[in-house]
């Protein structure tokens, strides 16, 4: 079925696929992705709440969404199309700056710009360095086989944003979970709404500590301690809003990196001669981009609305309809990349869409790409043997978290 801006009204809504669709391959988007690309790269679909979004699965249409404000982010929007029962819920729920339109994304966004700038994560290596090699050597000293998500891939990237924000990585147990409820699609909207009322109470609450350290002339040199002191002590945002900022940042900062190392490591044992390449040192921040253009973890679509109609692939999108833009199966357009399937560390241009385009594009992309380029090759230098310790098939892979990863990945060296 071919989408025209003349045959639109003729399409059948009962035809439209129900989207997310089941993976085959672990590693892959979903075969019918491939074919809606090939075919029909701007289409209907059908979402769980019985809403038909439309579906943008080409690399160039994908940024051209990302980037056009006229659609808009705002989940609170009528056709926005929420990925859970637990996100619709939610929504209305003290909002952070992912899911605002400028200008009040950009006011909560500039608030953070030099703490995650290319310089500030400079700084921030020998930290990495450092938890590596510490988790390294407690996971060598332990038993095996170990669970590498546990022993390393989660906590690396928890106890990096915990001392970024100032967030006791004693915590780790509480917002962990929590966090796991908020992004699991199959969280009910009770259990959703309670995990995000305790996380937010408990960022409001060190935030609240913040303040009264500021305003006994008391500097607190972390992330959450700057925000209270410069903007919430000042006025220029609450306490709520603040709590809400660091609760995006605490769930964003964690859940996606760690997924990243453990599918990214889980791809590099199945493929010995770019594992020894990145033990080696050689072509690291090559295979760091492949590696995420080919797993893109934040998958299910970058989710956005329409606010005035907007004509995409010969598609007419009206004001008030819903857009996915599927980064998972833009990045591997052979458009925009050739031999899109295959892992090519020296490829130039490599424009994948794995942290967004655009006005929202990660603000953590700097910080990930180092926790990547160090954990990668320290944990195939420490453990030259490391193996997968089960076969794929009991690899219990994240296909219902907005996050996809493994939630366990035994290994043994
Ligand atoms: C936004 C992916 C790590 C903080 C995004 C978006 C994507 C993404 C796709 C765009 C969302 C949209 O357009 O709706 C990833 C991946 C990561 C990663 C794949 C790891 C490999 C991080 C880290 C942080 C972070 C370490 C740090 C705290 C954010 C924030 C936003 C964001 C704050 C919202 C930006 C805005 O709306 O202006 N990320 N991210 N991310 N990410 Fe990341």
């Amino acid at each position: 079925m071919t989408a025209t801006l003349d045959t639109e009204a003729a399409q059948d809504p009962a035809q439209d696929p129900q989207y997310p669709m089941a993976r085959q391959c672990p590693f892959s988007p979903p075969p019918e992705l491939t074919e809606i690309q090939a075919e029909d790269p701007v289409r209907r679909v059908s979402l769980w709440d019985g809403s038909h979004p439309w579906l943008v699965t080409r690399h160039a249409d994908v940024r051209t969404v990302l980037a056009d404000q006229r659609f808009s982010a705002d989940t609170t929007k009528p056709g926005y199309p929420p990925s859970s029962p637990g996100q619709l819920a939610r929504r209305k729920d003290s909002p952070s700056f992912i899911s605002m339109d400028d200008p009040d994304h950009a006011f909560f966004r500039r608030m953070l710009i030099t703490e995650f700038s290319v310089r500030a994560v400079k700084n921030l290596r020998p930290m990495i360095e450092e938890a590596v090699d510490e988790l390294l050597e407690a996971m060598a000293a332990g038993p095996q086989p170990a669970d590498l998500v546990e022993a390393f891939a989660l906590p690396l990237p928890s106890l990096v944003i915990c001392r970024m924000l100032g967030v006791p990585y004693a915590d780790h147990g509480f917002f962990q979970s929590h966090s796991h409820t908020i992004i699991d699609t199959r969280s009910t909207v009770e259990e959703t709404l309670t995990a995000s009322d305790e996380l937010k109470g408990y960022l409001e609450g060190l935030v609240a500590h913040r303040e009264e350290r500021a305003r006994a002339g008391e500097e607190v040199d972390d992330l959450l301690g700057r925000l209270a002191a410069r903007h919430v002590v000042t006025g220029e945002i609450t306490r709520e809003q603040a709590g809400a900022m660091g609760l995006l940042l605490l769930i964003a900062g964690h859940e996606t990196t760690a997924n990243m190392i453990a599918l990214g490591t889980l791809t590099l044992l199945r493929d010995p001669e770019h594992a020894a390449r990145v033990r080696s040192g050689e072509s690291v921040s090559g295979a760091v981009e492949e590696l995420l253009r080919l797993l893109t973890v934040v998958h299910l679509g970058r989710r956005r609305v329409a606010t005035e109609d907007v004509e995409l692939g010969g598609v007419l999108i009206r004001a008030g309809e819903g857009v996915i833009a599927a980064g998972e199966i833009a990045n591997r357009d052979p458009e925009a990349f050739p031999a899109p399937d295959e892992l090519d560390v020296e490829r130039t241009p490599n424009h994948h869409v794995a942290f967004g385009h655009g006005v929202h594009q990660c603000l953590g992309q700097q910080l990930a790409r180092a926790e990547l380029q160090v954990a990668y090759p320290a944990l195939l230098r420490r453990f030259p043997d490391l193996r997968v310790a089960a076969p794929v098939e009991d690899i219990p892979f994240r296909d219902t978290m907005v996050v996809y990863g493994v939630h366990e990945l035994p290994v043994a060296w």
